[in-house]
């Protein structure tokens, strides 16, 4: 089990990136198949998910309080969908899908007692019957189930609230978009150019789309001339701001993630926070695996509007590993619609 083999690959980090991330920072590399270990679970990848956050761990240091930063020459880790090659775990038999966090290779050893990601990436069984690899991981993943605990357990939506979800056009912000307009609030979305504002209007069915390339605040108080409630923040700095300015009294904001620091920088701090205090405002940040106790009901939920045909899940799909590296730039640089996936199967 220990020679190398053709067909097990791996994507690492070659080097910090040095400002925005280049393809060249990462490379697609054959290895040695990994050596099972008692009580473990080999896995082949089929799907790899890509996410935003990667990004925060491929610099020197990675932000306080989050997952470790990679160091050049480790290989990269994300959530994954596979089917099981050998087992030694109690409850898994070849043949299993199963979904887990040691994406970016083609096999993976995987511990079932391992909580990655705070559960929100342990060795889990899945159901094929239920729904495809592309769905498991992303509306019934990490992508939607993030989008359901900011919108029911952090913001606490209400049929008659007016949200703001940044980033709308993306995996989670496109999920978070479209369950609150489900749940009866008006939504609007932001997102990269003007075919997005329209797609998001047009496709996901928003309240209104707004360019943010453009200028976001004078957009953004012409779509909510009376103000928001909810603001879903995926982005920070700018959009942060503009949301303060935008929130009514007592409104909720829920901090998912600051993408426009992720790849040159922090993302640039409001200078306009005091307006948390003179509305009592309430902002909250969040990781989704903080709320895995609610993960089946949350399931629940978005597989009955997906089924129904409700709730879509758009795809940004690439084929095979040696994408991956493109992959994660162009999500950076916002040339991706809806979930990005790695497709590994032939
Ligand atoms: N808290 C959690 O548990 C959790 C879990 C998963 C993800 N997240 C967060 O959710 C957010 C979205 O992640 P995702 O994986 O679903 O990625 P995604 O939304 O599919 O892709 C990222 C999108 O961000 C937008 N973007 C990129 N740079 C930007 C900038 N400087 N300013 C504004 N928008 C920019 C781009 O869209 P446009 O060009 O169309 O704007 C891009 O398509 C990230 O902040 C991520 O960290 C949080």
């Amino acid at each position: 089990m220990n020679s190398i083999r053709e067909d097990h690959h791996e994507v690492r980090l070659v080097r910090h990136p040095d400002g925005g991330l280049r393809e060249s920072d990462l490379e697609v590399v054959g290895a040695p198949m990994p050596v099972m270990r008692p009580g473990c679970v080999l896995v082949r990848t089929t799907h790899l998910s890509i996410d935003a956050a990667v990004r925060l761990r491929l610099d020197p240091v990675s932000p306080p309080g989050y997952l470790p930063a990679f160091a050049p020459g480790d290989v990269l880790a994300g959530l994954a969908v596979g089917v099981v090659v050998e087992s030694d775990a109690a409850g898994f038999a070849p043949g299993d899908v199963v979904q887990h966090a040691q994406g970016y290779r083609t096999f993976a050893v995987v511990d079932p007692s391992d909580a990655a990601l705070g559960g929100a990436g342990s060795l889990t069984l899945l159901d094929p019957a239920l729904a495809p690899p592309e769905v498991h991981l992303g509306l019934l993943g990490g992508t939607g189930l993030t989008a359901w605990a900011g919108l029911h357990a952090v913001a606490a939506i209400r049929p008659d609230d007016t949200v703001w979800v940044s980033a709308a056009a993306g995996a989670v912000g496109s999920v978070a978009a479209q369950l609150a307009r489900l749940h009866g609030c008006r939504v609007i979305g932001s997102a990269g150019g003007p075919e997005k504002a329209a797609h998001l209007v047009d496709r996901l069915g928003l309240a209104a789309g707004v360019d943010r390339r453009g200028d976001l605040a004078a957009a953004m108080a012409a779509a909510a001339p009376d103000g928001i409630d909810v603001y879903f923040d995926n982005v920070g700095g700018d959009h942060l701001r503009v949301a303060l300015d935008l929130m009514r009294p007592f409104g909720r904001i829920a901090l998912c993630g600051a993408i426009d620091g992720y790849d040159d920088g922090a993302a640039a701090t409001p200078d306009n926070l005091f307006l948390a205090t003179s509305k009592n405002l309430t902002l909250r940040g969040f990781r989704a695996g903080a709320f895995a106790d609610r993960f089946d009901e949350a399931r629940a939920e978005l597989a009955a509007l997906w089924r129904s045909g409700d709730l879509e899940l758009e795809l940004a799909v690439h084929h095979g590993l040696d994408a991956a590296p493109r992959a994660i730039v162009d999500l950076l640089a916002g040339r991706n619609t809806g979930k990005c996936v790695v497709t590994l199967d032939a």
